[in-house]
C-alpha cells in the first residue's frame, strides 16, 4: 500500500511504503531565522562594504537595502550539482584520441579502461581485497544493478531522507524485497539512524544530493554486521571519507566530484557483497545488470571487459580528471577542495540575514551540494508559489548576469539555492557568486517593498 503522493510538490516525488514511515513524513522543515550576530567574515572581506549596508538595513527592519552590483563575476559560474563542472584546466583539446572509433576490446582500449579502474581505485583508496568496475547507466545504473543482483534475501532497512534515496526505497518496494523497513526523515534531517538492523541488508545515500544533508560519519554500522551495507555515494566519494568497514557496496559516477562525464557509474564491491553475488540469484536479471554468471563473479567486468560497449571519449575525459586529481594530491586534496568550498558559503549564511542552511544540524552539513533557503521573513511570508516565482526570478538575474547556472534546488525539494561545492569549484569562485547572491536578492527586496509601499499608500 502506498501512502498518498504530498500534495506541495516540497516533499518526496515517490510514495512509499505506509508501513514504518514516521509522522514527520515528507514535512518540509521549519523556517529558521538567522541566529548570528552580523559579523564580516574574512573570506568574504571584498564584499564587506555591500553586506555590511545591506546587513545593517535590514537587521534594523527598514524596508530598503543596499548591495551594490559587483565588480566581479565567477571566473566560471557553472555550480551544478551533476553534471559538475570540469576541473581547472580542463581542455577537449587535451583528452586523447587514438583510442577513438576502435574497439573496446581491443587490446589498447581494454587496457585504458582497466587503467581508469585501476586509477580510481587508488584514487579512492578502495580496499585491496574489494573490486571496482565500470557499469552501465551512470550512478543510477551501478545502484539499482547492485539492489536487484543483491538483495531478497532478508530484510531490509532503507535510509530516507531526500528524493534518490526515496526513489531507492520505491524501487525496492517495486521489486516485492520483504521485509522492507523504511527509515525516513524530512528534508533538512536525517533519519533515526539507530533503528537499523545488523542483521539485515541496508541501503542509504551517503549524501543526499537534493537536500544537503550527509552521513557525517558511519560508525552506526556494526563493523561486525551479517547485513550489506548498499551505498550510493555519488555525491560523496572523494568530498568526505568513506569508511570502508562499515560498506559493501560504493557506487558513484564521474559526472559529479571529478567533473567527468555521465553514462557510465562505478561500481565497488567488498568480499561479502562479492560473496553473495555467487549465491543464487534473487530474480532474473536482465543482460545489462548481471554480474555473475553460474554462480560465479562475471571478473571481466572489474577488469575493463564492460557489459556492453562504453564511450571511449567520456573514458578519456576521466583519465583527465584524473591526471588532475593525482597532480593535485590525491582524494585528500579533493576533499581539502571541498572543505574550502564548504567555509566559504558557511561563513556566507552565518553572517547573511537572508539565507540559512536548509539542514538543521550543522554536523550533517554536505560539503558538495550546499541546499540553502531563503529565511527573510519578507519572502517567508510570501505563498509558495510566489516564493518560488521569487526564485526563478533570481536565477534568472544570474543567468543573464552569467555570475551562476543551474543553482535551483532539485525539482522535488524545498524551495531555495543548490551550489556545488566539489573539488572542481574554485573557493575563489564562491566568494564572487555570494555577493552577487546579496545583490540580488537586496534587489528584489528593494522593488518589493516598494511595490508594497506603493500598494498601500
Ligand atoms: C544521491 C544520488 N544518487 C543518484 C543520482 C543519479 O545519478 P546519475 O544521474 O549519475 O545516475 C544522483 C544524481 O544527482 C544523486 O545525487
Amino acid at each position: 500500500m502506498y501512502n498518498s503522493p504530498a500534495p506541495t510538490g516540497k516533499r518526496w516525488t515517490v510514495p512509499l511504503p505506509a508501513s514504518n514511515t514516521n509522522a514527520g513524513f515528507g514535512a518540509v522543515p521549519p523556517e529558521r531565522t538567522p541566529s548570528a550576530p552580523f559579523t564580516v567574515s574574512s573570506t568574504t572581506v571584498s564584499s564587506t562594504a555591500a553586506i555590511s549596508a545591506s546587513a545593517t538595513l535590514a537587521s534594523t527592519g527598514a524596508s530598503q537595502t543596499a548591495a551594490p552590483k559587483p565588480d566581479l563575476k565567477p571566473g566560471n559560474p557553472r555550480f551544478s550539482s551533476g553534471p559538475c563542472a570540469k576541473h581547472p584546466g580542463w581542455n577537449l583539446q587535451n583528452l586523447a584520441t587514438d583510442n577513438l572509433g576502435r574497439s573496446h576490446r581491443a587490446a589498447q582500449p581494454k587496457a585504458r579502461l582497466l587503467s581508469a579502474i585501476e586509477r580510481c581505485k587508488e584514487l579512492m583508496q578502495l580496499p585491496e581485497d574489494w573490486v571496482l568496475g565500470i557499469v552501465p547507466g551512470s550512478d543510477t545504473g551501478a545502484f539499482e544493478m547492485a539492489m536487484w543482483s543483491l538483495l531478497g534475501s532478508r530484510a531490509v532497512d532503507v535510509l530516507v531522507w531526500e528524493s534518490f534515496s526515496a526513489d531507492w526505497a520505491k524501487d525496492l518496494q517495486d521489486l516485492g524485497v520483504e521485509p522492507l523497513n523504511v527509515l525516513d526523515a524530512p528534508y533538512g534531517e536525517l533519519p533515526d539512524l539507530q533503528q537499523i538492523n545488523p542483521d539485515n541488508d541496508l541501503v542509504m545515500v551517503a549524501n543526499g544530493t537534493t537536500s544537503g544533508v550527509r552521513l557525517p560519519d558511519f560508525n552506526f554500522i556494526d563493523e561486525n554486521r551479517s547485513g550489506l551495507t548498499l551505498c550510493d555515494a555519488t555525491s560523496a566519494v572523494f568530498a568526505q571519507t568513506l569508511d570502508y568497514s562499515r560498506l559493501d557496496v560504493v557506487t558513484w559516477s564521474w559526472q559529479k566530484v571529478l567533473g567527468g562525464e555521465a553514462a557510465h557509474g562505478m561500481l565497488a564491491l567488498s568480499p561479502r557483497a562479492v560473496a553473495r553475488l555467487e549465491e543464487p540469484a534473487p530474480r532474473a536479471l536482465p543482460k545489462i545488470f548481471r554480474l555473475a554468471e553460474n554462480g560465479k563473479l562475471n571478473s571481466g567486468v572489474f577488469k575493463g571487459a564492460t557489459i556492453n560497449t562504453p564511450s571511449m571519449l567520456a573514458v578519456e575525459d576521466l583519465h583527465s580528471a584524473l591526471d588532475w586529481a593525482e597532480k593535485l594530491g590525491g582524494s585528500d586534496a579533493l576533499i581539502e577542495r571541498s572543505e574550502s568550498n564548504f567555509r566559504v558559503i558557511d561563513d556566507w549564511v552565518s553572517n547573511s540575514t537572508w539565507v540559512d542552511w536548509l539542514a538543521k544540524d550543522s554536523a550533517t552539513l554536505s560539503r558538495t551540494s550546499m541546499c540553502l533557503q531563503i529565511s527573510a521573513p519578507v519572502f517567508t511570508r510570501l505563498e509558495s508559489s510566489e516564493q518560488a516565482a521569487v526564485l526563478k526570478s533570481l536565477l534568472k538575474k544570474l543567468e543573464d548576469q552569467q555570475v551562476a547556472y543551474d543553482i535551483a534546488n532539485y525539482r522535488s525539494a524545498p524551495t531555495g539555492f543548490r551550489i556545488w561545492g566539489g573539488a572542481t569549484i574554485e573557493s575563489a569562485d564562491l566568494e564572487r557568486l555570494t555577493q552577487w547572491l546579496d545583490w540580488a536578492f537586496h534587489d528584489w527586496q528593494n522593488q518589493h517593498s516598494a511595490n508594497v509601499t506603493g500598494e498601500t499608500s
